[in-house]
């Protein structure tokens, strides 16, 4: 086997960079003693591999960028080799295996990931006093490069991953403040304006029964301005319900108790019940298969189901409409489909903001599913109905 295809199949093992096992190839491609992969991590560098080695020196090991031999090639790149070395620092000399007043030759290059960057230094060491020459230089540069970039490639990956797991953070943020504001808003509508209403309502009652027994007993309730008063009453009393009745099905809208207690698809049920005016005929899955959805994905899948069905009402004029939530494979798929009008999904759609005008429904159904990384799918065709679906993977 030769060097390069030595190295090659350690960098091609999926995973992380097995650092011990490129440490033991250098030293045994090097005719050497032993040898240290090392990593820069935040201006330091820290042992990501070494052979043989030795756990307790790797772990505590740091080596600024700068100081020391490894130091030294670790800031300006330029590779060295050095005959009977001296190490100061302790755990250095501990990581070698070096004897009090021991020496080592060593060689010492780079390790470059992408635009010259470097990611950190290999260096392999020999106990018999024997230098390293140009070309074995030139060799260890060459495979140090390849690994440098494939370290190179892991840390990107990493930035990477960190990057999606604080976007999917801000975003859960986000959806809960959003939820925690309309709860918030819910119950100050339940707490004020509901009980208000409902007190004017019951002001009203009184004032009609005791206008009306006030007027029988003045014998004069056949009075046009008596009887006028009380249709008056009458009115505003059957104008408080309505406003009692409108306030409740906004607290409703707002704020779903059942979402939040009961979990999604207890909501969802009760969402079709909530709607007298469709018959909705509602599928799922045993709620244990929806337990892995995290809470602000739930909120979302809820929202996006209200408005696709309240939709349905103001638009499709439909006889029957579905709504499913269903575990397919790694995911979780809601579906809300209608036998009603349907629509040119690609005209609504790709109308410009301006005239989108007052149509909020569909663009939140896209953001949210955007928000919480499910995919979107809407087919509609015009007299035969609507299908929308949202599939939202759960790893
Ligand atoms: N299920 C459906 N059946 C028929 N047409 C639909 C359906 N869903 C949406 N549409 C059409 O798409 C348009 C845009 O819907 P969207 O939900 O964005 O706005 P809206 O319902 O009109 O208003 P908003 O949702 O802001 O109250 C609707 O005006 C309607 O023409
Ligand atoms: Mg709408």
């Amino acid at each position: 086997m030769t060097d390069l295809t030595r190295i090659h199949e350690l960098l091609v093992v999926a995973g992380e960079l097995d650092l011990r096992s490129v440490a033991r190839a250098f030293a045994e491609i090097f005719e050497s003693d032993g040898a240290t992969a090392f990593v820069i991590v935040d201006s330091d560098l820290t042992v990501g591999g070494a052979y043989p080695g030795d756990d307790a020196a790797a772990g505590t090991l740091r080596i600024p960028v700068g100081y020391g031999v490894v130091g030294l090639v670790a800031q300006n790149g330029n590779s060295v080799t050095i005959v009977d070395d001296s190490p100061r620092n302790p755990q250095h000399r501990a990581l070698l295996h070096l004897a009090e007043g021991q020496v080592v030759s060593r060689l010492c290059v780079p390790a470059h990931g992408l635009e010259g960057a470097i990611v950190g230094v290999i260096s392999v060491h020999r106990f018999d006093h024997r230098a390293f020459g140009e070309d074995e230089l030139a060799r260890a540069q060459r495979l140090a490069d390849l690994v440098g970039l494939r370290l190179y490639a892991e840390g990107l990956r990493g930035a990477a991953e960190e990057h999606h797991s604080l976007r999917d953070q801000l975003i859960a943020q986000a959806i809960s403040a959003q939820e925690a504001e309309r709860r918030r808003i819910a119950g100050d509508l339940h707490d004020g304006v509901t009980q208000a209403l409902a007190s004017l309502s019951f002001h009203l009652s009184a004032a009609h029964t005791g206008l009306s027994v006030a007027a029988r007993n003045g014998a004069a309730d056949d009075h046009p301005l008596i009887a006028g008063t009380l249709d008056e009453i009458a009115e505003a009393k059957r104008l408080a319900g309505l406003a009692y009745d409108e306030t409740r099905a906004a607290i409703t809208g707002l704020h779903s108790l059942l979402l939040e207690d009961l979990g999604l698809v207890a909501a969802l049920e009760s969402l079709c019940q909530s709607l007298p005016q469709l018959d909705v005929e509602f599928r799922s899955d045993h709620p244990d298969e929806f337990t892995v959805v995290p809470d602000h994905a739930a909120a979302a899948l809820f929202r996006i189901a209200q408005e696709a069905l309240n939709n349905a009402i103001k638009h499709a004029q439909a006889q029957r409409v579905v709504l499913s939530l269903r575990r397919v494979g790694d995911a979780a798929v809601l579906g809300v489909t209608d036998d009603g009008a349907g629509f040119d999904v690609r005209s609504v759609r790709g109308r410009p903001p301006a005239e989108a005008g007052e149509h909020f429904g569909l663009a939140s159904i896209v953001e949210r599913s955007a928000l919480i990384g499910a995919t979107l799918r809407i087919d509609s065709i015009e007299g035969r109905g609507t299908a929308v679906i949202v599939e939202l993977p759960l790893h």
